[in-house]
């Protein structure tokens, strides 16, 4: 336990993989991880993999988690997933607000704080990934940015409810472009996250609630990046693809 929190690094496979890659991919992690201790571990695979991906964690220390999810019950929403088709498949988590569904399918904060309303209430723990683009960066609105997605979200989530919230910081001009945030700046926007939560909660919420880093993470930024006071973690996309790849981060972390 790090800080008094846990370490937590998911990967994010994204639209990678056939359902056979990736259920060897999952075989692989199981095989050197199936049961770790002193990190907690999740893959996000995408959804014609739950099943098969499922069968292989199932009772490992590998959680299950899905990419996305609509937030309506059912009805004419064709191409999307409910909440209730990601019941019973061993689904732990799910992640919303990604960068890319945020920038390429248009996703507003509005439509984000009610997924993670609606993954909350059908009882799985949410991944909020939040973070500037570099526009915003440069033209000094990191902060607002920040608060604006923290709060549009969280506000109004019982303290049930926010216990099973983890958020991602991913600058957005970090994400799969090989630049990483310096470990400084990642820290004061992590800290920055923090104190949002606190504001919006209180101190003892913030300092439980777990923020993972995401952008360009891989076995030689990992160690540095996660020994900041207020990194927890990361999410992990590229270098998640490859057992090689994604133990080299988590054997940096837990070595
Ligand atoms: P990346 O993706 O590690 O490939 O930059 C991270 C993410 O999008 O979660």
């Amino acid at each position: 336990m790090k800080k008094n929190r846990e370490l937590f690094i998911a990967g994010n496979w994204k639209m990678n993989t056939s359902v056979t890659e990736g259920v060897k991919l999952a075989e692989g992690l199981k095989e050197k991880y199936g049961n770790i201790k002193g990190v907690r571990l999740a893959v996000a695979v995408p959804f014609t993999h739950i099943i098969e991906v499922g069968k292989v964690i199932k009772g490992t220390s590998i959680e299950l988690a899905a990419q996305n999810m609509n937030e309506n019950e059912k009805g004419a929403f064709t191409g999307e997933i409910s909440a209730l088709m990601l019941k019973d498949l061993g689904v732990k988590l799910v992640i919303i607000g990604h960068s890319e569904r945020r920038h390429i399918y248009g996703e507003s904060n509005e439509t984000i704080a009610l997924k993670v309303k609606a993954v909350l209430n059908a009882g799985f723990e949410c991944i909020l990934c939040i973070g500037e683009t570099r526009e915003e960066r440069e033209s000094g609105m990191l902060e607002k940015v920040l608060k604006l997605q923290v709060e549009s979200a969280l506000c109004g989530l019982s303290t049930d409810e926010i216990k099973r919230v983890i958020i991602a910081y991913e600058p957005v001009w970090a994400i799969g472009t090989g630049l990483t945030a310096s470990k400084e700046d990642a820290e004061n926007a992590h800290k920055f996250i923090r104190k949002t939560v606190s504001d919006i909660f209180d101190e003892s919420v913030a300092q439980k609630i777990i923020i993972q880093y995401g952008g360009s993470v891989n076995a030689s930024n990992s160690a540095s990046l996660l020994s900041a006071e207020n990194i927890d973690g990361a999410l992990v996309g590229g270098a998640s693809l490859s057992v090689e790849k994604f133990s080299g981060i988590i054997d940096s972390v837990i070595a």
